[in-house]
């Protein structure tokens, strides 16, 4: 008799951070992320959480309990993730201090065995190793699994009108990114569960 094995369904969920408090740009991508993650998998469910949208405040080394409902609802959300990809536009050739303070909220081992991608934004091709070299410490310090098909997106590849990516290469490299984040998730889900 042929037996047939069912595959497992793994149902994952995405967490995209954009961490931006001005434009679109970021939020943009972060949410082409997340969206093209869904094509390639039905089963990962995504949210956003664009800090725009957010009164997360200043961290000041206080237990979560002490902070208002954003903050406590955003790094929860975090936390719940299965994965995450972080978008940050790129500040005085840094990450953004918006995105920065939410980091300085969690605990250490917040991303221990997940999947942290990273887009980046920025007006200036000269910056696109600032999130390798000063975004990627900080994921891997909590323990998240940085991948590394991270992406850098000058705003040239940006439609100036509608926001919209216009950049083929761009489009591709944002898919490969979920792609590989979510090999890597599944990998680990079916490691450590
Ligand atoms: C205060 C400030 C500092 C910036 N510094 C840099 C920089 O050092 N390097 C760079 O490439 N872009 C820099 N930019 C450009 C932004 O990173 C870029 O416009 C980004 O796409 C904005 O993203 P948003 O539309 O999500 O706000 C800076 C922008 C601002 C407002």
């Amino acid at each position: 008799m042929k037996m047939t094995m069912r595959k497992e369904v793994v149902t994952l969920k995405l967490v995209g951070i954009s961490g931006a408090l001005a434009g679109d740009k970021t939020s943009l991508a972060v949410n082409d992320v997340l969206a093209t993650a869904k094509l390639l998998d039905s089963a990962v469910k995504t949210e956003l959480i664009d800090l725009r949208d957010y009164e997360v405040e200043f961290a000041t080394g206080a237990p979560l309990v002490d902070y208002n409902n954003d903050t406590w609802n955003v790094v929860n959300t975090m936390l719940s993730a299965d994965f995450l990809v972080f978008g940050t536009p790129i500040y005085q050739a840094s990450i953004s201090g918006a995105l920065k303070n939410l980091f300085d909220l969690l605990p250490q081992n917040a991303f221990k065995h997940k999947v942290t991608g990273i887009v980046a934004t920025g007006w200036s091709e000269k910056h696109f190793l600032v999130p390798e070299y000063q975004l990627k410490p900080i994921l891997s310090y909590f323990k998240g699994l940085v991948p590394t098909g991270n992406v850098f997106i000058h705003n040239d590849s940006f439609n100036e009108e509608s926001d919209e990516i216009i950049d083929r290469d761009v489009s591709e490299r944002m898919q490969n990114l979920a792609d590989e984040m979510i090999y890597l998730q599944q990998a680990i889900h079916n490691r450590y569960g």
